[in-house]
């Protein structure tokens, strides 16, 4: 039975348990709509862990004004019966009253990584997520947090926040979860009209394109560029492409030439979603490895 907890301190007295019985506590950070993407996080969780925990809450720090945050799907019951399906020990369901109860005067900044691609676009949105998930972290103290590597600039800003402020926490980054028709599971998703999901296909099918074409030998970080942006460019005028880079995997600084490693990153706006995608790319003979 997977049990809910709104309240800090219920959180506290469980990790308490678990600290007393050495069990490890694998951690989830969610803010639900939960589809098959966060449920492998889970599952990976349930592997590596004596028990699992995931959150669920949408944290008004991360959303820029005007941005979806009244809107963000909400759909508790259907979560929590996923969760029951994954086995999950604890969802922390909190009110943003109780995560901030006196409001908000302290703030997680990572500098540098946060500035560029989603950062540009939504000023302030890694700040929201670096502060929340460091005090999700310090609730909830899991051995290892699961996020997905979907999120590929979120995966960089908190690892390097973790690193920094020496939080004792392992990050494990799982793989990006598809739909059969090659697009990145979404809880964002579920606005795109069919006409929209052929047009947000472009996104997926331009990563492909990159991959195979640094397999077959292709270095060049502007060519790449280009091939990325042939694929995902659309007649539809409301289709545009917000950017398409290859950067290196920990700074996120654009590359010339791939020499080891890189991360092709694209953001397509259909209407007004905004799609993401990415791939971790080695250049032949490179040794490969996670990022
Ligand atoms: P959310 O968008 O709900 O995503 C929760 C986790 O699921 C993130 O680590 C995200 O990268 C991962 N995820 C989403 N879609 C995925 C997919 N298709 N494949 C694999 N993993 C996927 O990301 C957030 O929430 C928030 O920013 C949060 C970290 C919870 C802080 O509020």
């Amino acid at each position: 039975m997977t049990r809910v907890i709104r309240e800090i301190r219920e959180v506290r007295e469980y990790v308490e348990m678990l600290k007393r019985n050495r069990f490890s506590l694998g951690f989830v950070p969610t803010m639900g709509a939960l589809h098959d993407g966060h449920c492998s996080l889970m599952r990976q969780s349930f592997r590596e862990n004596d028990r699992t925990a995931v959150s669920i809450y949408v944290n008004p720090l991360q959303f820029l004004p005007g941005e979806d945050f009244e809107k963000y799907p909400r759909q508790f019951e259907c979560d929590l019966a996923r969760c029951e399906e994954e086995k999950v020990d604890i969802v922390f369901a909190p009110t943003v009253a109780a995560m901030q109860p006196l409001g908000r005067s302290t703030v997680v900044k990572v500098e540098g990584v946060s500035h560029e691609y989603e950062g540009r676009v939504r000023p302030g949105h890694f700040d929201g997520v670096a502060t929340v998930v460091s005090s999700l972290f310090n609730v909830v103290q899991p051995t290892r947090a699961y996020f997905g590597q979907k999120d590929y600039q979120q995966t960089v800003v908190l690892r390097r926040m973790v690193r920094d402020l020496h939080v004792p926490v392992d990050l494990v980054i799982c793989p990006i979860v598809r739909d059969p028709d090659g697009l990145a599971m979404s809880s964002r998703n579920v606005y795109l009209s069919a006409d929209d999901r052929a047009e947000a296909l472009r996104l997926a099918r331009a990563i492909v394109a990159g991959e195979r074409a640094v397999q077959s030998g292709e270095t060049s970080g502007d060519r790449l560029r280009a091939i990325l942006r042939d694929a995902m460019s659309s007649p539809r005028a409301d289709v545009t492409i917000d950017y398409a880079d290859v950067v290196h995997p920990d700074t996120l600084v654009p590359i010339q030439s791939i020499e080891s490693r890189a991360v092709l990153i694209a953001v397509l706006r259909v209407g007004r979603v905004r799609l993401l995608d990415n791939a971790i790319v080695a250049a032949p003979g490179a040794p490969s490895g996670g990022a």
